[in-house]
Order: structure tokens, then sequence, then C-alpha cells
């Protein structure tokens, strides 16, 4: 039986990771790319001498630089750098080397600062992204672009591009300073516990966000793999909203933590809340007729408490 290939940028990342084990490999070859270290898509000859050696069939774009607000912060040029050079080496070679499908990750953090809530697709390039992110977020918006060029000027829908909102779980990175909010928690919470110290947070941790299990965004990627075939792009992920102070509650009562967490309310809080619209990914589920149950939030942070705990100290970012 000949397999079709899937081919996996950022592979062993936390969305890469959770892809490579369920990923059926009764059905397809998966090609998982390996780090920055040993493939650099950076490099355009890399990235075309690596589509002409596998010529896949499949391609899942996940490689981007990512990281929380500081981390972005500090970095500007380098996350438009390093993110416009990978998606456009990565989309081009896909698009040269005839790949007959292919799925790009945005993010529901590049929207506009002042887009009306709940977060529409149509709303994505209306106005300028938050300045603490916009270098990463304008690279999302181009590689929306770059995909929607392909299918428009060659007349398909062979690039498919999706919309998760916040992502945690195993294999996340847990630096300090550049992880984002729920691997901060985990690891700020953990360590304090060995040392019998207080946990210091920023803002006042009332801010609502939406957080899907990165294991559940590998399911729908799979899911849209065989299923989606659309150029408009389609917000997907567990709309359940929650505030960070519930979050860390959680994780605290998880790790039975006892210290204390404290608030800095000098420290900037964000919007308040960001809620996105699934309407167009529950159309897609209902014609599709599947029914799929996101795990939830207190199961999911056990599972990436479980993994941290067996993990430490070797854990990216630590
Ligand atoms: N995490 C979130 O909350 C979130 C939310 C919405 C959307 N997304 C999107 O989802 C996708 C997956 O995110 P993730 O959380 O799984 O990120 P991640 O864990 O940081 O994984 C990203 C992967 O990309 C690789 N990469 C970075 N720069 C590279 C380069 N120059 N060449 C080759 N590989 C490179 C990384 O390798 P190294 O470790 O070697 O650098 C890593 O394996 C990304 O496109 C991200 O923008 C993430």
């Amino acid at each position: 039986m000949d397999y079709k290939k899937v081919l996996i940028t950022g592979a062993e990342g936390m969305v890469g990771k959770a892809l490579q084990n369920i990923l059926p490999t009764s059905k397809y070859n998966v090609i998982s790319l390996p780090s920055s270290q040993q493939l650099d898509l950076r490099d355009r000859n890399n990235v075309q001498y690596c589509f002409n050696f596998y010529r896949p069939h499949y391609v899942i774009h996940l490689a981007a630089k990512v990281g929380g607000v500081k981390a972005n912060t500090d970095a500007l040029s380098d996350f438009y750098m390093d993110n416009i050079k990978m998606n456009t080496n990565v989309l081009e070679a896909a698009h040269l080397f005839k790949a007959e499908k292919i799925i790009s990750l945005l993010s529901t953090c590049i929207y506009p600062d002042n887009a009306n809530l709940p977060l529409t697709e149509e709303q994505i390039h209306n106005g300028p992204p938050h300045p603490s992110n916009y270098t990463y977020a304008y690279t999302k918006r181009m590689l929306e672009i770059q995909a929607r060029s392909y299918n428009d000027q060659f007349n398909n829908n062979r690039f498919v591009s999706i919309i998760p909102n916040n992502l945690y779980g195993k294999n996340d990175v847990f630096h300090l300073e550049k992880a984002h909010v729920i691997p901060a928690i985990i690891r700020k919470i953990y360590e304090a516990k060995q040392k019998g110290d207080d946990i210091t947070l920023w803002g006042d941790g009332k801010q609502l966000r939406e957080f899907t299990y990165a294991d559940d965004l590998a399911k729908l990627i799979l899911m849209i793999l065989e299923k989606y075939n659309k150029t408009e792009s389609m917000n997907v992920g567990n709309t359940n909203e929650y505030s960070i102070k519930f979050i860390a509650d959680v994780i605290s009562k998880i790790m039975n933590y006892e210290g204390k967490i404290i608030w800095d309310e000098t420290k900037p809080k964000g919007q308040f809340r960001k809620p996105s619209s699934t309407k167009r990914f529950k159309t897609f589920l209902l014609l599709e007729k599947i029914n799929f149950n996101f795990i939830s939030l207190e199961d999911g942070l056990k599972e990436t408490c479980k993994w941290f705990e067996e993990m430490y100290p070797h854990i990216r970012g630590i």
C-alpha cells in the first residue's frame, strides 16, 4: 500500500509531539522535521532541499518562533525575521513541490486589538494587533495571505489556515520569562513548593482566556487534514473562558501547593477578555457529523502537571 507522506514542521514542539502521537502510521508515512538546531527553516536552501527530497503529499506547518508577552516584546525583530522567513520558505516549497494539502497555524492573538467580540475570522486583517506582539501577529497574517494567494491564483483550496486560541500541554516551553501563562505558573508553583516560597504573578488574575489542550488540537488537525478543504481560515479550539486566578488555583490544588499567590497589579493586565467565535468550526463538525468533546481544563492541567513533575528538570526552557 502506498502511504501518503505527511511532513510536519516544528514536529519536536508541543503541538508537533502531540500530533506525532496520534497520526495513524497505518495510514500515513509521517516525516517529522527535527529541531531548528538540525534543520533551520529560515534557510530557503534547506527547505527546498528537504521538500525536494521528501516530496510530501501533505504538510502540517507548525514551526514558529513562539513565546509569551515578554519574549515577544523583548525580541520584536527576531520574531519578525524568524517567522516571516520560515513561513515564506515552507509555503513556497510546498507550492513548488506540489503538496496536495498544507495546513498552517495562525493564532487568536493576532486579531486586531480593537476587534469586535467574539473574534470572527473575517476580522483578522481589520486593524493593528496588540503592540506587545505585533511582529509575530503580522507574520501570521502574512502566512494567511500567502496561503490564500496560492489558492486564488491557482484556483484550488490546497492551503488551509486554522486559528487556535491559547494552547497548553506536555512538551511546552517552561522558561520563566519566555513561557506562556500556564507553563509559567506550573513552573513557578513547582519550584516555590520545593523551596517553601510564595509566588508572584502579573496583574490581578481576573482576565479571562480560552485554552485548548495540545492533544485536543492534534486531533482537530488530523480531522482538518482529512475533511476540511476551504480557503476561509477557521478559529478552532475550546472556547470556555477561565480567569488566570482560577487557573493558578487549579494548578496549586493539583500540585498540593500551600504557599501564597501574590498578584502584582503594577504589571500589565492585558485585555479583560478575548473570546473567539467558533461558529465556522461548529458548522464544519455538524456537516461532517463529527462529535468532538474537549478534555476539561482540570484534566488537561492534571496531565500537564503530572508530565512536568516526572520530567523536571529535563524540560524545554529549564
Ligand atoms: N502555544 C500557543 O499557545 C499557540 C497558540 C496559537 C497558535 N500557536 C501556533 O501553533 C504552532 C505550534 O506551536 P507550539 O506551541 O507547538 O510551539 P513550540 O512548542 O515552540 O514548537 C515550535 C517548533 O518550531 C521549531 N522552530 C522554531 N524555529 C525554527 C527554525 N528556525 N527552524 C526549524 N524549526 C524551528 C521549534 O524548534 P526549536 O525548539 O528547535 O526552536 C519547535 O520544535 C505554531 O505555529 C504557533 O504559532 C501556538
